[in-house]
């Protein structure tokens, strides 16, 4: 079966599509038949190295984390699914998957969930890394609760976006940053508030905000702190947390990384609700990855860059 694979890092010059072999699933493994596979940030970070000291890959590494396809043979310890079951879930090598852009891979039963309702591969794989990323800040992390102010940085993009849905649907008051069509995206997910970071700055007319999910670092994440009552609650995503000043301000911030395990489930019944939806830019097939990930990393895809396997 072919597999998009790295043996080394670099920019994409280092993607090249390998014929390759996968054991039968052991333990708790899965074996699924790839039909869909969507990128994230995290893939363009991982093939070009800079996150090898904190994750680093075995050569050759098959990339990608989000998958959707159909079961095909299950470990000896796996519960609750049956081949042809139509799946979704985290394929990343880091959690113990094979990696998701290959025609065949090796996922954790704890990190695969039934697709729901009537979504198609596609959006199913559009979905577990933004989607959970999303509830475990807002449901766990955050607590949201109905009436409450809530910013998130970065309401465009994948986790932005789940979570603009999310927070309206628990009945918070949420503000939000975007740019370019995502200030229309965002307003038709619902925000009350939106920001273009382009050209204005949401710190200089937010304040007394109980919750913040910060899907960007940098500077935004700087000026987060700023907005929030004393007691408030700040969730970064993207960039580290400065507890010193957390003390001052007498907030509560929690650098997330995002586990899918259980969190898949609480997403999947809120996808097949339809308080969160799917929203897929542009598919390519698996020939065109390079153009799939130059598309990633010039951000010129509005939703999500998917791979048809
Ligand atoms: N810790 C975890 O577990 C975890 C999990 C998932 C993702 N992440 C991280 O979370 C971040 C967001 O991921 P994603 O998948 O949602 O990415 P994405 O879909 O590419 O979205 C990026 C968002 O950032 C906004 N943005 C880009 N440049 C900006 C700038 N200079 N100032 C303000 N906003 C800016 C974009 O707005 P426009 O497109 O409207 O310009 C968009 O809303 C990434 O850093 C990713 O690595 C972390």
């Amino acid at each position: 079966m072919r597999a998009l694979q790295i043996t080394e890092y670099g920019d994409n010059s280092v993607l090249t599509i390998a014929d390759v072999s996968l054991p039968a699933p052991i333990g708790s493994q899965v074996l699924i038949n790839v039909e869909a596979a969507a990128l994230n940030p995290l893939d363009a970070t991982l093939r070009a190295g800079y996150a090898q000291a904190l994750m680093p890959l075995q050569f050759p590494a098959t990339l990608g984390g989000d998958v959707a396809g159909v079961v095909a043979a299950l470990g000896p310890d796996v519960n609750g699914f049956a081949v042809g079951d139509r799946v979704y879930g985290n394929a990343y090598t880091l959690l113990g998957g094979s990696g998701a852009i290959a025609e065949q891979a090796l996922v954790q039963s704890s990190n695969l969930a039934p697709i729901p309702g009537g979504l198609s591969f596609a959006e199913a794989a559009s979905m577990p890394v933004g989607g959970t990323t999303a509830v475990e800040a807002i449901d766990h992390s955050l607590k949201l609760q109905s009436g409450q102010k809530f910013f998130i940085s970065g309401g465009s993009g994948a986790v932005g976006s789940a979570a603009v849905q999310l927070a309206k649907h628990l009945g918070a008051y949420v503000a939000t940053t975007a740019s370019g069509d995502g200030v229309d995206l965002v307003r038709e997910l619902g925000a009350d508030e939106v920001f273009d970071y382009t050209s204005s700055d949401f710190s200089e007319h937010l304040h007394d905000f109980d919750a913040v999910l910060d899907a960007v670092g940098g500077t935004s994440l700087e000026k987060s702190y700023g907005i929030l009552r004393r007691g408030g609650t700040l969730v970064s995503v993207s960039g580290a947390i400065d507890q010193n000043r957390a003390d001052q301000l007498g907030l509560t911030v929690i650098r997330q990384g995002t586990q899918s395990d259980g969190v898949l489930r609480e997403l999947t019944a809120y996808l097949a609700e339809g308080a969160i939806t799917a929203r897929v830019g542009r598919t390519y097939p698996l020939e065109e990855a390079v153009a799939a990930f130059t598309a990633l990393e010039n951000r010129s895809v509005r939703g999500k860059i998917v791979i048809i396997l």
